[in-house]
């Protein structure tokens, strides 16, 4: 038994968080991370199609329906990202009027863009008076935990270089971004992301100041995700070479790398990104949106196929809650062996 400020913090039974994987759906995902004890967390979904608010809303009753434990959601506040201000008015209103969703949708996770764009609308405001619901931030960098704390966060997403999908300009490993962030900011709630996979994992994670770890890759490789079976099927023989930065919708991205990834180099710093994104036609940037839909559909070639170096330390496609479950065994027992360290 592993109790820790976050288990505490959102009643749960373990650590461990499944990481929002936009644009793409993670609904059953989520709910069989947050029936197997961790807490799950639905993706702002807007692959061609889609409109996320309708998304979430059907996402959030397919949970309320399905599970009584608590579970998340994540809003893109990037500027790139279609919906998102109606998102940050919407969403709030319609778990506001639900008193099951306002009990269990505890856990409102922002990224990629402001930490501030949340916590600014009045309904927002609203919902966080009336509700036990908590607001965490991405902080890929010390200056960025900064910005989340004058914002009011009530914690932050410590997310290294080496996790998969969206990623920062800042490039700092995992293992040093927390021990930095964890020097700076002893008391702030943080769940470390970027790189987990392992029992060890957690453990170190949780030495480092993190209350727990949330994980994008090792849960694709779950019977329950949603990703196509060509996706999952390069993650056991795949290894931590097989990704690198490459450019995204909302920045640097890291992919598994393919043709794809190949022809999309990572800019090497904000402006050469906005640069990028003012010299391309919009038939260019449809063209490259479709790259989620093609990967979604099976494409794994011509397909952006989003994942991090921790796929070099996946080797099975499993069931969530074995996941879980090996997890908690295996941080138990390097917890207890470091205790017996201690002469
Ligand atoms: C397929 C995929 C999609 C992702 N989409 C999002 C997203 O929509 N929002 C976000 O904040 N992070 C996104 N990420 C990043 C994850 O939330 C998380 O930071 C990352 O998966 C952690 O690294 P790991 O894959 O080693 O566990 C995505 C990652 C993957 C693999």
């Amino acid at each position: 038994m592993i109790e820790t400020n976050i288990t505490k913090m959102f009643g749960l039974k373990y650590p461990i968080f499944s990481a929002p994987m936009g644009p793409f759906f993670t609904r059953n995902l989520a709910l069989a991370t947050s029936e197997a004890g961790g807490l799950g967390v639905l993706s702002n979904v807007n692959i061609v199609g889609t409109n996320p608010v309708e998304e979430h809303k059907a996402s959030m009753e397919y949970m309320i329906e399905h599970t009584d434990k608590p579970f998340g959601l994540n809003i893109l506040t990037s500027r790139n990202n279609v919906g998102v201000k109606e998102m940050v008015r919407k969403l709030p209103q319609i778990v506001m009027k639900n008193p099951k969703m306002r009990e269990q949708c505890k856990y409102w996770l922002t990224s990629a863009g402001s930490s501030n764009l949340l916590p600014s609308s009045k309904y927002f405001k609203e919902l966080r008076e009336n509700s036990d619901i908590k607001h965490f931030h991405v902080a890929p960098a010390v200056w960025l935990a900064q910005k989340c704390i004058a914002s009011g966060v009530d914690g932050i997403v410590v997310t290294g270089t080496e996790g998969g999908g969206h990623q920062s300009y800042e490039r700092v490993s995992t293992l040093v971004l927390l021990q930095q962030i964890n020097n700076a900011f002893p008391d702030l709630p943080k769940i470390a992301c970027g790189g987990f996979a392992t029992g060890e994992g957690l453990a170190a994670a949780l030495s480092l100041g993190a209350g727990a770890i949330a994980m994008g890759s090792r849960f694709i490789a779950s019977k329950q995700s949603e990703f196509h079976e060509s996706y999952k099927a390069l993650i056991p023989p795949g290894k931590p070479q097989d990704t690198g930065l490459f450019t995204g919708a909302f920045g640097p991205i890291r992919l598994y790398r393919n043709k794809y990834a190949e022809a999309h180099p990572a800019p090497s710093t904000k402006e050469a990104m906005m640069a990028y994104e003012a010299s391309i036609s919009p038939e260019q940037r449809v063209k490259d949106l479709g790259a989620y839909d093609r990967v979604y559909n099976g494409d794994t070639d011509t397909g952006a196929v989003l994942l991090g170096q921790s796929i070099g330390i996946i080797d099975k496609i499993e069931d969530v809650s074995d996941i879980i479950e090996r997890i908690m065994k295996d941080a138990e027992a390097a917890i207890r062996n470091n205790n017996s360290m201690l002469k």
